[in-house]
Order: C-alpha cells, then structure tokens, then sequence
C-alpha cells in the first residue's frame, strides 16, 4: 500500500480544508495519509512516504507561511529523490501575480529536494468550493497515486 504525508500550514482554515480533501482523496485510492501541521511536522516525515504533499497559504504579498520557513529550508536541502510529490493550497486572487506564490515557491523547493512531481500545482481561492474545487483535489490525488505507483 502507498503512503503519502500531507503537510498544512493554516491561519483561517482554507489550507487544513485543502489537505483534508486531499487526504480523503488519497484515502479513498488506498493511500494510507499521515497529515500534519506545518509546525508539528519535519522534512524527514517525507522520507517515509511515497508521495508527499504541502498546502501552504500566501501572506503578505507573495510570502511563505512564516511558521513553515524552517520546514521550507529544511526541505530545499533534503534529498528526495524517488519520492513523488505534489503541491495544492489556498490564497486569495485579490493577490493578482502573488496569487498562491507559497504553493509555486514550495514545488521549486521539492524540485531542490530532487523529488518528481505527481500533479500540476493547485492554485484554490479562498476557501475550497464543495464541487468545482473537490473536482479539482480529486483530479490531484489520482494524479499523484498514477505516477507512484508508475
Ligand atoms: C495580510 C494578508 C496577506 C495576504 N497575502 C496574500 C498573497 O500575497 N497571495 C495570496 O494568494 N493570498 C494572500 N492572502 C490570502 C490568504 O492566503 C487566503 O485568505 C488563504 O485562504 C488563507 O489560508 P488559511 O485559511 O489556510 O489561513 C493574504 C491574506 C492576508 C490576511
């Protein structure tokens, strides 16, 4: 059976909503999900699973989450090779081009990790609508199982 560890990092609650879907998503393909919040998790979580998955949300104009900046270092400097991974959060597109900015920044810091990538990033608004958004994570987590399991 695959593993996957699903990371969060949240202020409101879009992001946790957005790795909840993920996980029942996964959940429902097999996976068995272990999720996280951001502060509570470690890079090396990753090392035993075979998809790995951050939601993060954007602050201030394009920045990271900034509970998460020593997972996001930590993670630029591991080695994850075989690992597939996949990146989905929440922002607001009030935001224009920094729109979603942490979710792009955290796919450049696993393709550091030298990890593959699953799925195309999920830019959400807001919080995840139940069926436009739902969709969208479904499409995400099969798309993350096929390549693990390939
Ligand atoms: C002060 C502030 C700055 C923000 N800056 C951005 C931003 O640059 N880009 C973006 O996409 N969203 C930005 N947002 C919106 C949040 O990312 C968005 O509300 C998100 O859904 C929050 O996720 P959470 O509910 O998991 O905390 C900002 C929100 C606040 C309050």
């Amino acid at each position: 059976m695959a593993k996957a560890v699903v990371v969060y990092a949240t202020i409101t609650g879009n992001n946790q909503d957005v790795a909840d879907l993920i996980t029942d998503a996964l959940e429902k393909q097999g996976v068995e999900v272990e999720e996280e919040e951001i502060t509570t998790a470690d890079v090396e979580d990753f090392e035993d699973a075979d998809i790995c998955v951050v939601c993060p949300y954007t602050y201030d104009e394009g920045a990271l989450p900034e509970e998460g900046l020593d997972f996001y270092d930590d993670l630029n400097d591991a080695d994850l090779a075989g690992k597939v991974y996949g990146v989905a959060g929440s922002g607001d597109t009030f935001y224009a081009d920094d729109f979603c900015r942490a979710v792009d920044d955290f796919g450049k810091a696993f393709e550091a990790a030298g990890a593959t990538k699953g799925a195309e990033n999920v830019h959400i608004d807001l919080a995840p609508d139940e069926d436009e958004d739902v969709k969208k994570l479904d499409a995400f987590a099969a798309a993350l199982v096929k390549k693990a399991e390939a």
